[in-house]
């Protein structure tokens, strides 16, 4: 294994990654993994196949001396349908991996562990989420907390993400969804009357952020142990649908209530903008991102 382990590299913030670490030209430092495709990880990676949910493939993480993980379960219906599947695939193979591993671990969790609260949100809030999304979430922050206050890993990182989206999103997502009214398909349709909170991020973005924690690891440096990661802008379902559809138009038809688990809270990001600033970097214009992202995903399926 190189330096850092990328974990659930296959997916979508993981590809994200990838293309980050490609163009950053650092990617000598970095190993891959995939669980079913390894045609995922680029040709020019170093990749290896790891299932943490079997014994004999999750011993390749041992050793790791910084791991990203950017892997779990991020299907809210999922989670609802079948509970346990969802914690096996959320906390039971952070333990696989954690039982494995003793150096330093950045793992992307959610802010769906602050469903039930309004308002921002600070990371020390004390809180249960009360959707079986938000717990399994909650149970692997809190394995991998118990494991570094017994000294079992060297340094964590938690990021809460609210939504990062960009292309290679999934088809159920909120700008492939637009995307795909706008071709002509089915109309959009927005329960809750869109007032869900976002305030989204470009996967490049979170990508990046995660790339940089997981080097500062490497070098021995820490920081806070749970940061949010969203954009400090309010941005509801429906300010992502109005922007999208003055690049674009398409049908969207809104439906007041029936939201299952409206988002009602942001996180607040104090401990980001410091971190970005300390950089010398800012959050990025919202804007621009979903127009681009739009764009390419109208193009894409068109031609
Ligand atoms: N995307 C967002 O906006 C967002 C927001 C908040 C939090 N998150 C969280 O961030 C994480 C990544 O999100 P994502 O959108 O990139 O999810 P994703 O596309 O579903 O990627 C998940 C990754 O985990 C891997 N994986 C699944 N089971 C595994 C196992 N047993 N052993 C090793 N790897 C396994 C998957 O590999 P295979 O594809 O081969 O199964 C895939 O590479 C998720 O935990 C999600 O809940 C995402």
């Amino acid at each position: 294994l190189r330096e850092i382990l990328v974990v659930g590299a296959s997916g979508f913030v993981g590809r994200a990654i990838q293309d980050h670490v490609l163009a950053d030209g650092d990617s000598s430092r970095f190993t891959f993994t995939y669980r079913t495709t390894p045609g995922a990880i680029h040709s020019g990676l170093d990749r290896i196949r790891l299932d943490l949910l079997d014994p004999a493939s999750a011993a390749q993480a041992a050793g790791a001396p910084v791991v990203l993980w950017v892997a779990g379960n991020g299907d809210h219906g999922l989670a609802a349908r079948d509970p346990a599947r969802d914690l096996a695939l959320t906390a039971v193979s952070l333990l696989a991996l954690l039982s494995r591993i003793g150096g330093s671990l950045c793992m992307l969790s959610s802010a769906a562990t602050y469903f039930g609260l309004t308002g921002p949100v600070d990371e020390e809030v004390d809180h249960v989420s009360p959707i079986p999304y938000g717990a399994a979430k909650q149970a692997a922050e809190t394995y991998a907390r118990w494991h570094r206050a017994a000294g079992r890993l060297a340094a964590l990182r938690i990021y809460r993400l609210m939504y990062a989206f960009g292309p290679g999103e999934l088809p159920r997502r909120l700008v492939a969804r637009c995307a795909a009214a706008a071709r002509g398909g089915e109309p959009l349709r927005l329960v809750g009357g869109g007032r869900s909170f976002l305030n989204p991020l470009p996967v490049s973005f979170v990508a990046g952020a995660l790339v940089q924690t997981a080097l500062d690891l490497a070098a021995g440096r820490a920081g806070p142990e749970a940061v949010n990661l969203n954009h400090p802008d309010r941005w509801t379902v429906m300010d992502v649908v109005h922007f999208l559809r003055t690049v674009a138009e398409f049908p969207c038809e809104v439906i007041e209530g029936g939201e299952e688990w409206p988002v009602t809270f942001w996180g607040s990001t104090d401990r980001m903008v410091a971190e970005l600033a300390a950089r010398g970097e800012s959050f990025p214009e919202v804007e621009a991102a979903l127009r681009r992202c739009f764009e390419t995903m109208i193009e894409e399926t068109t031609r």
